[in-house]
């Protein structure tokens, strides 16, 4: 496993040369789940000693399924001086990222991210996880790959649905530290397709900007955690009931509630908010909730990572597209405000 030096991904044309000499006298476990099994393995020509195919989804991202990864390694005598390589979405590069940092002490991974989403940001920045007691992401490692390959092609075989996820993180990174790359989203008619590959790196170029400041997350990097908090609360309110929402989604209702707090709270102009939301509305689904779940995701904020104090919870407050202000502080009353405007604007 590398120190915490972040590693800038690198956009590869040939993926088996890419890897040929990091693979080169080591046993290479393959981690990757049904879907990429079937649709991204079969562009690579390179053979593994192992492969280790798991159920695709966010309810796999558990220390059970870590556990069953490490199992694995241990059958296959593995050592850490072996290699596992994630090929997958943000479910496969967290949990494979976590299992491989922990055993034996930290063993070498590879990071190649197959969804948008994955590209621009889970697999970026050297953040590893599951999830416990349906808490997002709550036990997890700073840990660096040895190597981060984006291979656009793999973004081929992803659906619509799947595309609009990863363009959420991407909005993300316009809004808090690129207006130029806000600009030219809400420009785009509708964010369902595959970005040019000058726009997701100039996404990517926002997350290894960012982390490479601030590697431990202990300023600048909040910044990242954009639309998270309510996010984060939101996935975990779900999860909680036995359903899982994706990523995205819940991100994008996380940032257009945390848009609005900004705005509440005389950080944002009333017609940045207004632009935001109508992109958001205009794009990702709206995910709803009960009246009376208000109160529990409200409370689920208290449990953000990023709090440092019990009594106020955490945001990224937004001051105009492409900047803002970490460390921002919300009552329970302000997050339990924009819970309600997001259900009253979106109710059918
Ligand atoms: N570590 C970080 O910094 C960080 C940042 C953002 C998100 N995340 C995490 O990332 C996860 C979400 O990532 P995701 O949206 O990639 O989810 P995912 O890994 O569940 O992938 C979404 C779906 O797409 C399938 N898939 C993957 N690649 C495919 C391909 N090329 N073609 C067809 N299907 C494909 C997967 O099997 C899955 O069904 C969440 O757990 C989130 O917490 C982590």
């Amino acid at each position: 496993m590398k120190p915490l030096k972040p590693v800038e991904p690198e956009f590869i044309e040939d993926l088996d040369a890419a890897l040929r000499p990091l693979i080169a006298h080591k046993k290479c476990i393959l981690l990757c789940d049904e879907h990429t099994l079937e649709h991204c393995l079969p562009l690579l020509n390179t053979t593994f000693q192992h492969t280790l195919v798991i159920k695709p989804g966010e309810a796999e991202k558990t220390l059970a399924v870590a556990e069953h990864i490490w199992k694995h390694l241990i059958a296959w005598n593995t050592n850490r001086h072996d290699l596992l390589i994630c090929l997958g979405g943000g479910v496969i590069s967290d949990l494979g990222a976590f299992s491989a940092s922990v055993y034996q002490r930290g063993m070498p991974f590879v990071l190649i991210p197959t969804t948008l989403l994955a590209m621009t940001d889970a697999a970026v920045g050297g953040k590893t996880g599951v999830n416990l007691l349906h808490k997002k992401n709550y036990i997890g490692t700073f840990a660096h790959p040895e190597a981060i390959f984006i291979h656009p092609p793999f973004l081929n075989t992803l659906d619509r649905h799947a595309l609009i996820e990863g363009w959420a993180e991407i909005l993300k990174h316009g809004l808090i530290a690129d207006a130029a790359l806000y600009r030219l989203i809400s420009e785009t008619a509708l964010l369902n397709h595959i970005p040019d590959v000058s726009l997701l790196q100039r996404s990517i170029a926002v997350k290894t900007r960012i982390v490479a400041e601030d590697p431990l997350e202990e300023n600048r990097r909040k910044l990242l955690n954009f639309g998270h908090t309510l996010g984060h609360a939101l996935e975990s309110w779900y999860l909680d009931r036995g359903k899982s929402v994706a990523h995205g989604t819940a991100v994008a209702a996380g940032m257009w509630m945390e848009s609005l707090i900004a705005n509440r709270m005389g950080f944002l102009g009333r017609n940045h908010f207004e632009a935001i939301a109508a992109l958001i509305d205009r794009n990702f689904e709206p995910l709803m909730f009960s009246a009376e779940g208000i109160y529990s995701i409200a409370e689920l904020c208290r449990y953000d990572k990023k709090n440092m104090q019990h009594d106020a919870i955490n945001i990224v407050m937004l001051r105009e597209p492409g900047h803002a202000d970490i460390d921002g502080a919300a009552s329970l009353e302000v997050i339990i405000d924009a819970l309600n405007n997001y259900l009253e604007c979106h109710r059918m």
